[in-house]
């Protein structure tokens, strides 16, 4: 049989907006890019055309993209380095291509693009291509340029995406960094066989993750109601749910046009905390995990000012959170390499139900477009 994102390419479904039906199809597609980047049967990495990067050789990866295919590779930074202990050097494209950056043949550079048509980034894989890098490219579109100027193409699964802001195309990127992670911390002798197989038995439960984190869409459209009154809101996370915080942010003022930032929870002292008061929402995304006890201090800290929090995290978070929170969305349990995957969902929804309610046009909003081709 044909599955459903192939036998509807084009049409929204049952759903009112294509974004919808993009969030909700991430179990799908998810399953489709796993499996086409690890062997089920050995549990291990298994990325096809891995070796043109020569992981074992590199002493950094450089990776560079803009938007949401940006965040995925920020991520990916904590990945590499955790993983395969492997230094990422990662920017905007923007940035990137006009910084005139020492890259050697030594050096390998990762493209990340859900069209692979956008300038800047194309631009950042020329340059990088002119000084002899390897490239690879991280892209929805298999005959997109970037596709096709890069020496070797991981390609995401997601299927055609259409509404403007970024969702499926996301987390599939992230599905395929982190095969490319573990890939590159067992050529770099850096992962044991056994660790590997234990993290790639983790990555299978997504799909069923996955699933579980949208029952949740119901209890997070009704929390987005008040916030669709709010003027600002601000989004808090610690490491690989840093950039998630960023990507919340994104994605809250692409959509709603709420003026949104995203901050690495530790930096919340040094400037973002002069902001709280009672109308400010601050979105916290948070699993229990080895530094969630520091995330409950900044929470305490934005509580006390009579900020109102949305505490994204799990149940074991949610006891141990000394109810700092106003709301709390509750997410299955799930290791640390699975979370950044898994807790995009929720934030997506967060946006995506608020702009709802604001009656703005989700999947077209004003002055952005799906594929920035021009600078
Ligand atoms: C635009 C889109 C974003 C996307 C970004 C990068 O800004 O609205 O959703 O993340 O471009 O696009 P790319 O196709 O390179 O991933």
């Amino acid at each position: 049989a044909k599955s459903s994102v192939t036998s509807s390419l084009m049409d929204k479904g049952n759903y009112k907006h294509f974004m919808a039906k993009e969030i909700h199809e991430q179990p799908e597609v998810l399953g489709h890019t796993l499996s086409r980047y690890f062997d089920y049967t050995t549990n291990t990495a298994n990325v096809a055309g891995a070796e043109k990067l020569n992981f074992n050789k590199l002493s950094r990866l450089l990776i560079s993209a803009c938007g949401t295919a940006y965040l995925a590779g920020l991520v990916s930074k904590y990945w590499f380095e955790k993983y395969a202990r492997l230094p990422v050097e990662i920017d905007i494209a923007s940035e990137f291509r006009y910084r005139e950056t020492p890259v050697s043949g030594n050096d390998a550079a990762l493209f990340i693009s859900q069209s692979g048509e956008t300038a800047d980034t194309l631009a950042s894989l020329r340059y990088c291509k002119e000084n002899g890098a390897a490239i690879g490219a991280v892209v929805n579109v298999p005959e997109s340029t970037i596709a096709r100027e890069a020496d070797m193409v991981y390609p995401t699964i997601a299927g055609p995406e259409i509404g403007v802001a970024s969702t499926k195309a996301f987390t599939c990127q992230l599905a395929v960094l982190a095969a490319l992670a573990l890939q590159a911390g067992r050529e770099r002798g850096v992962l044991s066989a056994e660790r590997e197989q234990e993290l790639v038995s983790e990555l299978t439960e997504i799909p069923s993750l996955a699933l579980k984190a949208l029952a949740a869409e119901s209890e997070i459209e009704k929390l987005s109601q008040p916030l669709s009154k709010a003027d600002n809101a601000l989004y808090l996370g610690r490491s690989t749910n840093y950039p998630l915080a960023l990507e919340g942010a994104l994605k809250l003022k692409e959509l709603s046009y709420i003026h949104a930032e995203g901050y690495a929870a530790g930096e919340l002292k040094h400037g973002p905390i002069a902001l709280i008061d009672e109308n400010m929402p601050v979105f916290v995304i948070a699993p229990y995990d080895s530094i969630y006890e520091k995330t409950v201090s900044n929470m305490q800290e934005v509580a006390a000012r009579g900020g109102r929090i949305v505490l994204i995290t799990d149940r074991k978070g949610a006891e141990e959170s000394g109810g700092a929170a106003e709301n709390t969305v509750i997410m299955p349990d799930m290791s640390d390499i699975v979370a950044p995957i898994i807790y995009a969902l929720p934030v997506q929804l967060i946006a995506y139900h608020t702009a709802v309610f604001m009656g703005t046009d989700v999947d077209q909003p004003r002055n952005l477009a799906k594929s920035v081709t021009v600078e």
